[in-house]
């Protein structure tokens, strides 16, 4: 037992759960120095969905927030989410692509990279955490906590004994969608501390209305980090709030260290930013609620959302019980994948399909074949014969780790855009997101030659934020 680190989601996880990532750069910087001096065990300030916000929604280089922010918070490690194989991006990735986006993360100022997988395929993350390791990084492998008749403690550990076997510096447990119960947080928690040597870090969100309670039993059994965000982007779908953590921790055994007067200060700068986006309808209380369905449904808030609007626009919402009981023997059928993107969405419209059709599995969507035929990787239970049979129609399950049937892409992929490349990393956000880094580009173009002329701020003329 021993002092509790903080890692302060505020930069990433905090505005990406309540405001879709919309924070852009100009709103992080002024604050960025003081969050840098509060002691945190780390800021976490990129990835997940930042880098695909930026260019699409904020014309904002990703890159060169990095830099920017990197350049004011030079004593507190900097960390970003990286979804393994799939990086930022949504599919399967080559290896050169992999390493190549890991150096260049590194190189711009990331210290942790949390590699995480959909299906918990610890095959999916191994890339990724050897490069980071190459690069001297720290590799952070993160599990996602779920529930089902196959998941156990015994599966998380072993687990988390291979990501360590494969080099891991420390282990997360992510619980994005809330599920994790105090007293589950303490045996799994206790379990693991047992069984690996590396620190134990914790995850959660706030949905279910439970996370502060689960951080405190976690903390109890020796849990060595938590994420928090600054109360103004607390609570609701974000995370537990850093402030009432500190102060309950104050003057015992697993004392923070972190002073409530400069974190007050950190809120202060944000309030009125919250304000902001509630002003703007882009904040929605909704939000900020507890889901106590997520507890009910064992589900992720989101997914109850999609599905019913997936029965309003069938005009099937006398459905909705149906497929509620639905959604549990698709993921049954699947192998159990933790509910988060993307197979949260495959596993909820099939269901959907499922029941409206009046028979199962008559149609099959495009990804519900691709998790089954191994597309995804392994899922965390095996699937049975039955469904194989049903579904893939004798074709070959792919029992490899899918990228292994990735050709080498990065050359291919530089010589489509070497007419737009300013820098390195150029290459990178083409490679992730196509279309958005052409307009990307494009823009930049346009304003560097409007700004020389006639300086014209042509990122806030055309993208008012
Ligand atoms: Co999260």
């Amino acid at each position: 037992m021993g002092k509790v680190k903080i890692t302060e989601t505020i930069l990433r996880d905090a505005h990406q759960s309540l405001i879709a990532t919309r924070m852009s750069t100009d709103e992080m910087l002024p604050i960025v120095e003081k969050l840098d001096n509060v002691g945190y065990n780390a800021l976490e300030a990129w990835g997940g969905a930042t880098f695909d916000a930026s260019l699409r929604f904020l014309n904002e280089d990703p890159w060169e927030r990095l830099r920017k922010i990197k350049d004011k918070a030079k004593k507190t490690p900097l960390q970003m989410l990286l979804r393994g194989q799939n990086l930022l991006g949504y599919k399967h990735y080559a290896d050169d692509v992999v390493d190549y986006f890991v150096q260049k993360a590194v190189a711009n100022g990331i210290n942790i990279i949390r590699i995480f997988d959909a299906l918990n395929d610890t095959r999916n993350i191994e890339r990724a955490m050897k490069a980071t390791k190459k690069e001297g990084g720290h590799a952070q492998a993160c599990f996602s906590y779920t529930n089902s008749p196959y998941h156990s403690l015994e599966v998380f550990v072993k687990d988390a004994v291979r990501m360590v076997e494969m080099g891991a510096d420390s282990i997360c447990i992510k619980d994005m969608a809330a599920l994790l119960l105090p007293y589950e947080a303490y045996n799994l928690v206790k379990a693991l501390k047992e069984n690996v040597k590396v620190p134990i870090e914790l995850h959660t969100h706030y949905t279910s209305g439970c996370g502060s309670m689960t951080y405190l039993k976690a903390i109890e059994a020796g849990v060595d980090i938590v994420d928090c965000a600054i109360s103004p982007f607390a609570l609701g779908t974000s995370q537990p709030a850093t402030e009432p953590l500190v102060a309950t921790l104050q003057g015992t055994e697993y004392d923070t260290g972190l002073d409530l007067t400069e974190l007050s200060d950190i809120a202060a700068y944000f309030r009125p930013i919250r304000e902001k986006y509630i002003g703007a309808g882009k904040l929605d209380p909704k939000m900020l609620g507890v889901d106590a369905n997520a507890l009910i449904y064992q589900v992720p808030g989101g997914m109850l959302s999609n599905l019913v609007s997936q029965l309003k626009q069938a005009n099937a919402m006398d459905k909705y019980e149906e497929v509620l009981k639905e959604v549990p023997r698709v993921r049954a059928d699947m192998g159990y994948p933790p509910l988060v993107t993307p197979s949260s969405q495959i596993v909820g419209s099939q269901a959907v399909l499922n029941t409206l059709m009046g028979e199962r599995y008559k149609v099959v969507t495009k990804e519900t074949k691709g998790i089954v035929k191994g597309e995804y990787g392994a899922t965390p239970a095996p699937i049975s014969d039955e469904i194989k049979e049903k579904i893939l129609k004798g074709e070959e399950q792919i029992t490899c780790r899918p990228a292994d049937l990735i050709e080498p892409e990065l050359e291919k992929i530089r010589s489509e855009i070497k007419e737009y490349i300013e820098q390195e990393e150029d290459v990178l956000t083409y490679a992730l997101f196509p279309k958005q880094a052409v307009d990307f580009f494009k823009s930049r173009q346009a304003a560097k030659y409007k700004i020389d002329g006639s300086n014209v701020d042509y990122k806030n003329a055309t993208h008012p934020v």
